[in-house]
């Protein structure tokens, strides 16, 4: 049996640390992996974390497994902060969240229930997406279809196209959106675009399905959940996967939130029931340590005011990285305008390199970034930042 499979190539993004870690350039520059890091290069433990796994320490009394849809206070939180305390949907108990492995595992748990309630459901992403959507849905047996949503040449949104082609999407059809903090293009949609999508949405009747791996990293909690919010407001059905991998740093500690939206209490117990009859057969309960910080610091109010003060510092540094990175690219050439990367958000941007200028920029500079030029914003610090404008622009004449 095992000498039926070809070995694959390494992933291409988790593969790039790997070929960063062996790279013996001195001046290397780790620009792959979406992982927040310091100026130091660190990605450090949040404090408020190291503080509640003190507390956690001192009172967990066992072990034992965790219910199957996971710690009920991770829930109620991870529910709080993306549709806000008060939510109808909360309170009319049209919803339905469980923990999950990480954002993915949402991801995936997601997949499975949209195939099993509707089998010949269309799956819309946009062009790009993160590179572990497709492999993440098309796993579950769904068809995938690709809408417009960033135009390389002029470096922004192309809004026509993505409300043109999404017009072809009904009732049968699902649309994965990023809620802030676009991976790959650090392009977000501004709040009018998403209540045009809303009103697309609710005239061609497709369940939108949103990605939130980001909140907190764009503008802040309230204002990332912006399109989150509004669709719960307005839509009888939603999908949000959730990752608190980048906002509480807890990355290796996997965890995540699936979250239905249903039009009725009875229908979001119905989903409840098969969501853990999906996860029960893929990995049974989820871990419990992540999510049990995420129930202590929500719920204690010092350790809730000390994430929201880290999150802004991460979110901050970023955006005055943006800045920088600019101004260096700037000083170097005047052929390229790189402004667009100061007006996105989150973690990311393209830097419009072509893959042979992205493999240049490997071999010869050592600066590491997926082939389609994604930089991992929070990778840029004082140390590296002229040479890796100087290497940009090298490969650029
Ligand atoms: C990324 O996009 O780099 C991160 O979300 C890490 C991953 O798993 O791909």
């Amino acid at each position: 049996m095992f000498t039926e499979l070809p070995l694959l190539p390494a992933d291409p993004i988790l593969g790039l640390s790997a070929a960063y870690h062996a790279d013996t350039n001195p001046d290397k520059v780790d620009l792959g992996v979406g992982v927040y890091k310091t100026e130091q290069g660190n990605t450090p433990i949040l404090g408020c974390v190291k503080q509640a796994e003190a507390e956690l320490f001192k009172t967990e009394a066992s072990k034992v497994y965790t219910p199957p849809a996971g710690i009920p206070g991770a829930n109620r939180a991870a529910a709080a902060l993306a549709f806000g305390e008060e939510h109808t949907v909360i309170h009319d108990q049209r919803l339905a969240t469980i923990q999950t492995p990480g954002g993915s595992g949402a991801l995936r748990a997601a997949a499975e229930l949209i195939a099993k309630a509707r089998p010949d459901a269309t799956v819309w992403v946009s062009t790009p997406t993160w590179g572990n959507h497709i492999p993440l849905l098309s796993s579950a047996g769904l068809t995938l279809k690709e809408y417009p949503y960033y135009n390389f040449s002029q470096q922004r949104i192309d809004f026509d196209g993505m409300l043109n082609t999404l017009s072809q999407a009904g009732k049968n059809d699902v649309v994965l959106l990023h809620a802030c903090c676009h991976n790959p293009s650090g392009a977000d949609l501004t709040q009018a675009q998403w209540q045009q999508l809303t009103s697309l949405a609710s005239e061609q009747g497709f369940t939108p399905f949103i990605d939130m791996a980001y909140q907190g990293f764009g503008d802040g909690i309230a204002e990332d959940a912006y399109g989150v919010r509004l669709m719960a407001d307005t839509l009888p059905e939603l999908i949000l996967a959730m990752s608190f991998s980048k906002n509480l740093g807890l990355y290796r500690e996997r965890t995540g939130s699936l979250n239905i939206v249903a039009p009725s209490a009875t229908a979001a117990s119905a989903n409840l029931s098969q969501m853990l009859s999906i996860t029960r057969g893929l990995y049974s309960m989820p871990p419990a340590h992540g999510s049990s910080l995420v129930d202590i610091i929500y719920h204690d109010r010092t350790l809730h005011a000390q994430w929201l003060q880290e999150l802004a510092d991460m979110r901050e540094r970023i955006s005055g990285l943006r800045q920088q990175l600019v101004t260096a690219l700037n000083h170097q050439q005047q052929h390229t305008d790189f402004s667009f990367i100061a007006e996105q958000r989150g973690m990311f941007s393209f830097l419009g390199l072509s893959e042979p200028q992205v493999t240049r920029l490997k071999s010869e500079f050592s600066v590491y970034m997926t082939d389609n030029s994604r930089i991992n914003i929070a990778g840029v610090n004082s140390g590296n930042l002229e040479y890796l404008a100087q290497s940009v622009c090298q490969v650029l004449r």
